[in-house]
């Protein structure tokens, strides 16, 4: 028989995947392990998306996306995250995820590393392997808030270094960073000559600090931008979301994308193009929803005597049960869900600094989320 490829046996297995597997053979679990919006979708958007499928428009699109899309795109960057992009900058993508996979193709060669955060989003490991480069985990400092430590991550860079990225509001710590951050961030990769993938796919939800976009601070086209409508509009299975590149990469992602998706399904196109141009209340009611958990989850947890990262951005909660745990928080996640019904993930599958926490999400009911943490072990 043929081999699998050596690097696809590299991809490692989500952690988060092995909870959400073992909690289908169990009864009335509460989930807070998956960061999926419980909201309900806009029904003009519902209704765009329809309409599109009835009145068959179901061709191929051109491979960046439709162009009211990509205009849409372009006015909400320049208008909101400060970014002086053209429509044709703006690739259409199936999810943020695609955005991510085709930033780190076009720019990672097999055997080369891209810097990751850890704790950091599973998958940044998962399609760095994908594409046959290597994951180099960098530091986020406790001690700051979960702000990149820059001497590990000075200390990460290597000859084969070529890409970092950054994820802010970061799933799964909900830290924002302030421009100075991002700045320092910009300047490593200046001093190395790295591309800087920028993953913001939380961008609007944040609750005090304001969303600062990495490229808005570029000042040399190093940054490619990673966005996505699956948060913001609860569209997580419309997969639609979008790369920001520059100008130059124009004809190399036709040819991108046209080897992988071609283009995004046109119905889910005309979805997120009513989204975007629809009545923003949604976002900003979706906002105040994931605030409120927020604040009740954080009473509870602090008459609990439990340590937890208050997050500034995103919506999940990163939770201390070292004392709990004993040293090995993903089979203690296992024992809780059997025990107590409730799913959450281990931190470990975050990466080795998320060893001794936990990750809540808090896209859910207020009911879900304040019985599921009312379940966890008082610190005493
Ligand atoms: C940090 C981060 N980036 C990207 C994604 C992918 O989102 P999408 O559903 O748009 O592919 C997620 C999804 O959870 C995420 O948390």
């Amino acid at each position: 028989m043929p081999s699998v490829a050596p690097h696809a046996l590299r991809i490692p297995a989500s952690a988060i995947r092995r909870i959400y597997d073992l909690a289908q053979g169990i009864d009335d679990v509460v989930f807070l392990n998956v960061g999926e919006p419980d909201l309900p979708v806009a029904p003009h958007v519902l209704a765009a998306g329809a309409r599109a499928w009835e009145q068959d428009v179901t061709n191929y699109t051109p491979n960046g996306g439709i162009a009211p899309l990509r205009t849409a795109i372009a006015a909400k960057l320049r208008r909101d995250n400060g970014l002086d992009v053209t429509p044709d900058q703006v690739w259409v993508t199936a999810g943020g995820m695609q955005a991510l996979h085709q930033a780190m193709s076009l720019t990672l060669d097999a055997g080369d590393e891209v810097l990751v955060p850890d704790p950091g989003y599973v998958n940044f490991a998962m399609t760095a392997r994908h594409v046959g480069a290597v994951p180099v985990p960098y530091r986020l400092d406790p001690a700051r808030g979960f702000r990149p430590d820059l001497a590990s991550l000075r200390a990460a860079i290597t000859p084969r270094t070529r890409v970092l990225l950054v994820n802010s509001p970061s799933n799964p710590l909900g830290t924002v960073y302030e421009a100075e951050v991002l700045r320092q961030l910009l300047d490593v990769a200046a001093e190395h000559d790295l591309w800087v993938i920028s993953d913001e796919v939380y961008e609007q939800f944040t609750y005090g600090t304001p969303h600062v976009s990495t490229a808005s601070l570029d000042t040399d086209g190093r940054v490619l931008s990673v966005f996505s409508f699956s948060k913001t509009y609860a569209l997580t299975g419309a997969r639609v979301g979008w790369l920001v590149a520059p100008p130059q990469w124009d004809a190399l992602l036709r040819t991108a994308q046209e080897a992988t998706v071609s283009c995004v399904n046109a119905p889910a196109q005309f979805a997120a193009l009513a989204a975007l141009e629809g009545d923003q209340q949604v976002v900003t009611d979706a906002r105040e929803h994931y605030r409120g958990n927020l604040e009740a989850a954080c009473d509870l947890l602090s008459r609990k005597g439990i340590r937890f990262q208050r997050p500034a951005g995103a919506f999940y909660l990163w939770i201390e049960v070292a004392h709990a745990s004993g040293g090995d928080v993903s089979t203690w996640c296992e024992r809780f869900l059997v025990k107590h019904k409730v799913a959450v993930a281990p931190g470990s599958a975050f990466g080795s600094q998320g060893e001794g926490w936990i990750r809540v999400s808090l896209a859910g009911t207020r009911d879900d989320v304040v019985t599921g943490l009312s379940r966890l072990p008082d610190r005493s």
